[in-house]
């Protein structure tokens, strides 16, 4: 697995901006977690979606996944968040069955999931105001990840008032605060113009440097998989068909370097695309 500290150097990533700011310190986290996949089927008791699924997702690993439609990416991840069992084999978090979800495992989806009637500060202080941290931490802790993610002059603005790219930091900031061991992504920029997104990409692995947390992001993007992942699993025909180590350093203008060219025409051509 590969796990090194070298895959959270931000370094060579850019071609586009992150907004306004310098790199904030490294996050004070929980540091990450090992999932394990063992043998398991997942989907719906009626209709299994992918079957036989063994993957080791080691501490503080990005693994990107990639796939059609309806191949079961999102489940996957429910199957991770603990919100739908396994129909066989066997989920596990440090060797430990999940029994259901848990904070420490947060996710983030595509769609707009911050309430509307909430500032953005208010919404990145609800899960910890629910976790029972104390106002006074919790104020701290939503004000310092606002500020990780480019928002500390919008933390008093209602989301409607502020752009989609935007919303989609806040919503990041509302998962870190949480100092979860994993995040689970769901298409995260899916909904975003390609220059916000290539922002966001960029913003997603300098707010993880540090924080040490396991990231399972799925997408359709195959660049986005690539520039993303440590490793990138694909799944097709209702199961994994590949899981594959990206070659490094983290360089989203590597377009003719020869691995990498080989790997993105590999994973295009099992994608059928
Ligand atoms: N709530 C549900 N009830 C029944 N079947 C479902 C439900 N959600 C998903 N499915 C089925 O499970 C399979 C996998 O769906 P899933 O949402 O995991 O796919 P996906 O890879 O995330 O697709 P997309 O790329 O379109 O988001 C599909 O056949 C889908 O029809
Ligand atoms: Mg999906």
């Amino acid at each position: 697995m590969s796990t090194s500290s070298e895959t959270r150097t931000p370094g060579t990533s850019s071609g586009t901006s992150t907004p306004d700011r310098p790199a904030a310190r490294p996050a004070q986290t929980a540091g990450g977690t090992r999932l394990t996949l063992r043998g398991v089927t997942l989907g719906r008791p009626d209709a299994p979606a992918v079957r036989g699924v063994d993957v080791d997702i080691a501490p503080g690993e990005i693994l990107t996944v990639v796939g059609p439609s309806g191949c079961g990416k999102s489940t996957l991840l429910r199957t991770l968040a603990g919100l739908l069992p396994p129909l066989e084999g066997t989920v596990e978090q440090d060797g430990r069955p999940l029994t259901g979800p848990a904070a420490q495992r947060a996710l983030v989806f595509q769609e707009d999931a911050l309430l509307p009637w909430r500032t953005l500060r208010g919404n990145v202080e609800l899960p910890l105001a629910i976790a029972g941290v104390p106002r006074r931490v919790r104020r701290d802790r939503a004000e310092e990840w606002l500020d990780r993610v480019h928002l500390a002059g919008h933390a008093g603005q209602l989301p409607h008032r502020v752009s989609g790219g935007q919303r989609q930091r806040a919503q990041l900031a509302r998962a870190l605060a949480g100092r979860p061991r994993a995040v689970l992504m769901d298409e995260p920029f899916g909904a975003l113009d390609a220059q916000t997104r290539a922002g966001m990409q960029d913003l997603l692995v300098e707010v993880l440097h540090g924080t040490g947390a396991t990231v399972v992001f799925v997408t359709h993007d195959v660049d986005e998989a690539l520039f993303l992942g440590d490793r990138v699993a694909l799944i097709g025909s209702g199961e994994v068909t590949a899981v594959r180590d990206v070659p490094r350093p983290r360089d989203r203008t590597a377009h003719d370097d020869p691995a990498r060219v080989a790997l993105r025409r590999d994973i295009l051509s099992s994608l059928g695309t």
